[in-house]
Parts: structure tokens; C-alpha cells; sequence
């Protein structure tokens, strides 16, 4: 792990080694928290973070649904996680903001418990270390809409996708691929999906998936590149004979995907709109393309 120096918790910043919970947190036991993850890139002007109010904004909707009271607004954690970042003195990392239920009360019905609020950061390269991955679609499907609310970015649904992982790993799988209930193709573990077929950009409607920000923000820049988007539901064999396929996600950001189970995708080449849409979106976060700069929070 790339330490840093300062952890943000519950108001104050303490040494990377300080930031201790009790064993007793609620949250270590069932789950109840939620947490984003966030990037920070260096640009011309300075480190910038990368759509920060969408994804404080998200953690806040997250845990309504827990019916959490987060005790700092947004507008304090957005200043907290500028100050934790000046705090490191660092230009590039990733962030991860979490909300959760904490020490004092134990048992299912979580409200009474405290409720603790940490943003930890620390430099994080590629998430997946490959220019393009093999997927393997994985025989865990994605949690039931009926069984938790999609939308929301909660601690324990994680271990959903830590089963999926291990399950593809093992095969000798970069990534695993979860479907939903009824057999579509839905996300990654930790990304959204996308396929390219005949021009057109096709994607997993919002039903039994995150709406990832890079998600949002992939299908702004290709309607702006003027390439056609369609949001449905997708058949994994019509995942198989597209032309392209990319993972998106804050850790991976727009990766490439050349394998799916034992089928090259576009003859195990990255596809051309892959491409460009990846260096666009690259110019972006680094605050090159002025009609996005709205996207990036500058740190200093
Ligand atoms: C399950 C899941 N799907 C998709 C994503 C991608 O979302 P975002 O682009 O907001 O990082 C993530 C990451 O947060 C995730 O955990």
C-alpha cells in the first residue's frame, strides 16, 4: 500500500497509522457503510479532482438509503477533501470518502449506532495493469434490484463482486463480468460496460448497476464526438460479436477489453472509437479540453 501521510477523520486529520477503528464497528460486522472513489490527476494548473461534487453527491444519496445522517454537509467534505490532499502535498492519488455506521450499538437495525466519516487518499496507478484485459463472464450475477437498491455504493455489496473476482482470477481471468437476474450483461465488479457494434456505442441501462461517472461522463463525450448511444438491455452473446468493448470506472477509467470468455473481440485489438474515446477522455482529466474543465475541481 502507498502510504500517506494524513487520514481526514470525523473532522480532523491524524497520522496515516492513527486512523483506528474499534473492533466493535458496525460496519466491519454487517456492512453498513458507503464509500466513492474518486481521482485526483495532476494538470498545468495544479492537481484537479475529477467530478468531485458528483461523487460526494452520490455518497450522500448512498446513504439515505441506509438512512444514515451523515454529520458533515457536502460542502464540508468537499472542503475536507481539498484540505486532506494539501495536507499530503500530492498532485495525483485516489480518494476514498466513507461514511459508516460505527461503535456503540450492535444488531441489524443500524440507526443509534454513531455514524463516523473518513477520507483517506494515497497514489494508486492503473487499476488494472494491462493496456487491454481478457473477461470472463462470472457465475455470480450482479445482486437482485429487489435485494438492494443498485444505485446506491454500499460497503457490503462488495463482497459480491470479491466473489466474482475470485471466481475469474483463478481461471486466469483479468476482470470478471457480472449478468443481472434475468441474464443480461450488467457491469464489472467495480465498472461499467460499454460495447461498440456497427458505429454505435451500447451500454447497460441504469436497472441493475452502479451509474458510474465515468459512465456519465463516456456517453456526454461520445454524443459530443457525435457518436451514437444506446442505452438497453444486452445479450452476452451480443457482448461476444461486438466490435469493441471497455470497462469504465474511476480505478480502471476507460479500459479496453479484447477477450471475452474464450472470444477475441475485434480479433484481440483495442477498437478504433475504444481509442478514441480513451484519449479524449485522458485529455479531459488533465484539464486539456476547456468545454470540460466544469468536470475538474482544482486543488489549488
Ligand atoms: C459496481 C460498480 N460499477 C461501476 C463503477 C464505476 O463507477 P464510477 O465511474 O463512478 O467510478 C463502480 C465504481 O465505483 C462500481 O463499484
Amino acid at each position: 500500500m502507498n502510504k500517506t501521510k494524513k487520514i481526514w477523520l470525523d473532522g480532523k486529520l491524524v497520522d496515516w497509522e492513527k486512523a483506528k477503528i474499534h473492533l466493535l464497528t458496525h460496519a466491519l460486522h454487517y456492512g453498513s457503510g458507503v464509500f466513492e472513489g474518486v481521482r485526483c490527476y495532476q494538470t498545468d494548473k495544479g492537481p484537479a479532482i475529477f467530478r468531485l461534487d458528483e461523487h460526494l453527491e452520490r455518497l450522500f444519496n448512498s446513504a439515505k438509503y441506509l438512512e444514515m445522517k451523515v454529520p458533515f454537509s457536502q460542502k464540508e467534505l468537499k472542503k475536507a477533501v481539498l484540505q486532506t490532499i494539501r495536507a499530503n502535498k500530492i498532485n495525483e492519488c485516489y480518494i476514498r470518502p466513507i461514511a459508516f455506521y460505527g461503535y456503540g450499538k450492535m444488531g441489524l437495525d443500524p440507526q443509534g449506532a454513531p455514524v463516523s466519516v473518513g477520507i483517506a487518499l494515497w497514489p494508486w496507478g492503473k487499476y488494472l495493469a494491462k493496456e487491454s484485459i481478457a473477461v470472463k463472464i462470472s457465475k455470480f450475477i450482479r445482486l437482485h434490484p429487489q435485494s438492494v437498491p443498485a444505485e446506491a455504493k454500499v460497503c457490503g455489496y462488495y463482497v459480491n463482486s470479491i466473489f466474482a473476482t475470485l471466481d475469474v482470477k483463478k481461471q486466469g481471468f483479468d476482470e470478471a463480468l457480472l449478468l443481472d437476474y434475468q441474464g443480461f450483461i450488467a457491469e464489472g465488479p467495480g465498472e461499467n460496460i460499454f460495447l461498440v457494434k456497427n458505429k454505435i456505442l451500447y451500454t447497460p441501462s441504469l436497472l441493475n448497476i452502479l451509474s458510474g461517472i465515468t459512465r456519465d461522463s463516456i456517453i456526454k463525450i461520445a454524443k459530443d464526438l457525435k457518436i451514437k448511444v444506446k442505452e438497453k438491455k444486452i445479450k452476452p452473446r451480443e457482448l461476444k460479436i461486438a466490435d469493441e468493448a471497455f470497462f469504465t470506472g474511476t480505478a480502471v477509467e476507460v479500459c479496453p477489453i479484447t477477450k471475452i470468455d474464450k472470444t477475441l473481440i475485434n480479433k484481440g485489438k483495442i477498437g478504433g472509437i475504444t481509442l478514441k474515446l480513451k484519449e479524449v477522455f485522458e485529455r479531459i482529466i488533465r484539464g486539456k479540453e476547456k468545454k470540460y474543465l466544469k468536470w475538474l475541481t482544482f486543488v489549488k
